[in-house]
């Protein structure tokens, strides 16, 4: 067979709970005929998630999707109407559109290179920080933020840090430094996330009042009485959407043994090859759904089309930056020059749960091939 005959390996191949997982749990819906409002599937999922990342269920709440979850965040947060949020280019434009839609303006800051995030020390030093209203740190695919940090520039600043952790459901639980502090960290639950309920979104603090708020903010501004109380919208999970949360939970141990097991394997395979760099904290202990690379020759548009002519399939999962996109690029922003050398040459490689040994040496000799 010629290379371009060949079966395509995905870059990645979602899987969430089967029909036959699901139904004890649709039967309960069935059942309590409550589907949505804080139903009972929703609560005992909070209290799942409690367990998981070890706060208590009142340091949890659950979002319809990860961007309305970090919207809501930044409102709970007391980010001021109108001001500068700064926050990476070098993420996935969602992180901007929750900036956008929570009535502020986003200002892109550049990453620092030794970790591919935010550096919130060197953030403390600018001139415009009366201009500021949040500050939101994006974890780079998985990549542990240390939540101290966060915490430590509000009470400095009195600047709210709002982490977008999307990709970030083992780290937070595994990594000590990254266990959730009073800055409120947001997890999507999107199907193509470590842990999918389809959509979703999990914002965890140990700030109560805050999350009782955002509750609230994602309840049309109303808790525990029928009136108006605050500006809101509608950002609740479905009874649906939690049921796949608890049927997958039942076989996180097992999911995230592959996934241990798949980084264990790139890790060691990146590792022997001079000329390629990986996302710095990639294979540390936690797992992601993503593998990052950025090989030191071409560009990645020429890698990928090396790798497509073998089947390959790989992803610019963060395209060139935020602030080149079109919605985006009369927002203001500081000079990108780190954005710009990840953008040229970064990009996902095949990673999913049950990425068979045979693609796997596919895809670790078309890395071969354009070194
Ligand atoms: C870094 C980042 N932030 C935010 C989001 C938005 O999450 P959701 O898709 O759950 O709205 C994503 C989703 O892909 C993401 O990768």
């Amino acid at each position: 067979m010629s290379a371009s005959n060949l079966p395509r390996v995905p870059v990645m191949r979602p899987q969430l709970p089967t029909a036959s997982e699901l139904h004890p749990y649709i039967e309960r819906i069935d059942t309590a005929r409550y589907y949505s409002n804080h139903g009972p599937l929703l609560i005992e999922l909070e209290a799942a998630f409690a367990a998981h990342f070890r706060v208590a269920p009142s340091q949890v709440a659950l979002i319809n999707n990860g961007t309305v979850a970090l919207s809501a965040a930044l409102v709970a947060a007391g980010a001021r109407p109108g001001s500068k949020c700064l926050l990476p280019s070098w993420t996935f434009v969602g992180s901007a559109s929750a900036v956008w839609a929570a009535n502020l303006v986003p200002h892109f800051v550049d990453v620092d290179p030794d970790t591919w995030m935010l550096d919130l020390d060197r953030l403390k030093q600018r001139p415009d920080l009366h201009e500021v209203g949040a500050v939101m740190i994006v974890s780079a695919f998985g990549s542990p933020v240390v939540t101290a940090a966060c915490d430590r520039f509000t009470e400095e600043t009195g600047i709210p840090v709002i982490i977008d952790c999307a990709a970030s459901f083992d780290t937070v639980a595994t990594v000590p430094a990254a266990a959730p502090g009073r800055s409120p960290i947001m997890i999507s639950l999107h199907a193509t996330k470590v842990l999918g309920t389809g959509e979703g979104g999990l914002v965890l603090s140990t700030d109560e009042a805050l999350v009782r708020r955002l509750n609230q903010v994602c309840n049309f501004g109303v808790w525990d009485s029928p009136a108006g109380q605050i500006l809101g919208y509608n950002g609740k999970m479905s009874e649906y959407n939690a049921a796949v949360g608890l049927a997958f939970l039942k076989t996180w141990p097992d999911r995230r043994a592959q996934l241990a097991a798949l980084t264990d394997r790139y890790q060691r395979l990146l590792k022997s090859k001079p000329g390629i760099d990986v996302l710095p904290a990639f294979g540390s202990g936690w797992v992601s759904c993503y593998c990052n690379i950025s090989p030191n020759r071409g560009t990645s548009d020429a890698n990928i089309l090396a790798l497509a002519e073998r089947g390959i399939e790989t992803r610019r999962w963060w395209q060139s930056g935020v602030h080149v996109q079109q919605a985006y690029k009369a927002f203001p922003r500081d000079p990108l020059p780190v954005t710009e050398h990840l953008a040229k040459r970064v990009f996902g490689v095949p990673f999913f749960h049950d990425l068979s040994d045979n693609d796997f040496e596919r895809v670790a000799s078309g890395i071969d091939a354009i070194l």
